[in-house]
């Protein structure tokens, strides 16, 4: 893992814009592994400016969303197809025909959940995953106890995660119970991950995530398996890391071939 702590949430955005833009020059038909919710939107704005001044170019990228809630309109404003198409595809100029969403709405939730995954595969897999972290340390909606195992299927969303997710919704119980979610062995599979968490209350998620034992109770803790996994967190949501001074002393002595910032 490496373990990126800048000075705010604004930077956060910023730096992880640069690793995926990274990504997106060296392969223009890569495929994005898009995450919702507040963290990713200071990436997903970086990379608009860009697109914007014309140094960046996603039109031949795809894209497959981490989730969907179950039991919500495909056209209700905060169903994660809408906030996927406001969010990321309509800024980033991406083709709308290239981007797939889980299908919440499916007759057969198992089926779709398994193409789900069959089609991240014949794309030939997630070459970089967006993520950011729940409070209780889920990632996707892999709520704690969740499999490291897990391919995407449905999930009952943890009671703190609905609550977290009010914010977005009119009235708190319109937030769903259910989604349908990536599962850990799904995002494990991606080539690259990339995770940005700001905030303090964020901070025991991402000491669980970094430094806590592997354990399912911190599905985030199953990224220390992956061997390309890059956590920028801005200082409040580093405040608990016992090794910040030496993650801070790793990226500063960075060489320069393993930069990402240009
Ligand atoms: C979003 C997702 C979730 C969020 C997490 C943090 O697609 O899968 O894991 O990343 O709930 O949400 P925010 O960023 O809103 O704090």
């Amino acid at each position: 893992m490496e373990i990126v702590i800048v000075r705010d949430a604004a930077e956060a955005g910023r730096v992880a814009a640069l690793k995926i833009a990274s990504v997106v020059e060296r392969k223009p038909d890569a495929v994005l592994g898009l995450a919702t919710g507040s963290s990713p939107l200071g990436i997903y704005e970086s990379l608009a400016a860009r697109v914007e001044a014309g140094e960046l170019d996603f039109s031949r990228a795809s894209g497959f969303a981490l989730d969907e809630y179950v039991g919500i309109p495909l056209d209700h404003p905060e169903s994660y197809a809408s906030v996927i198409r406001r969010d990321v595809v309509e800024p980033l100029g991406m083709d709308p025909a290239r981007v797939r969403v889980p299908d919440g709405r499916a007759d057969d939730i198992e089926v779709a959940a398994a193409e789900y995954d069959e089609a991240i595969a014949a794309a030939g897999g997630i070459d970089i995953q967006i993520l950011g972290i729940g409070a209780n340390g889920h990632i996707g909606f892999n709520e704690p106890t969740s499999s490291f195992a897990s391919r995407t299927r449905i999930k009952t969303l943890a009671p703190q995660t609905r609550a977290d997710n009010a914010r977005f919704f009119d009235d708190p119980s319109q937030v769903p119970t259910h989604c349908m979610t990536q599962g850990l062995g799904t995002i494990l599979d991606a080539h690259e991950v990339v995770l940005v968490a700001q905030g303090s209350a964020k901070a025991s998620a991402v000491a669980g995530m970094v430094e806590g034992p592997l354990s399912a109770m911190c599905p985030g803790s199953a990224l220390q398996l992956h061997q390309h996994a890059t956590i920028v967190v801005d200082e409040e949501a580093a405040a608990l890391l016992t090794l910040s001074d030496y993650y801070r002393y790793t990226y500063a002595n960075k060489p320069v071939w393993q930069r990402f910032e240009h």
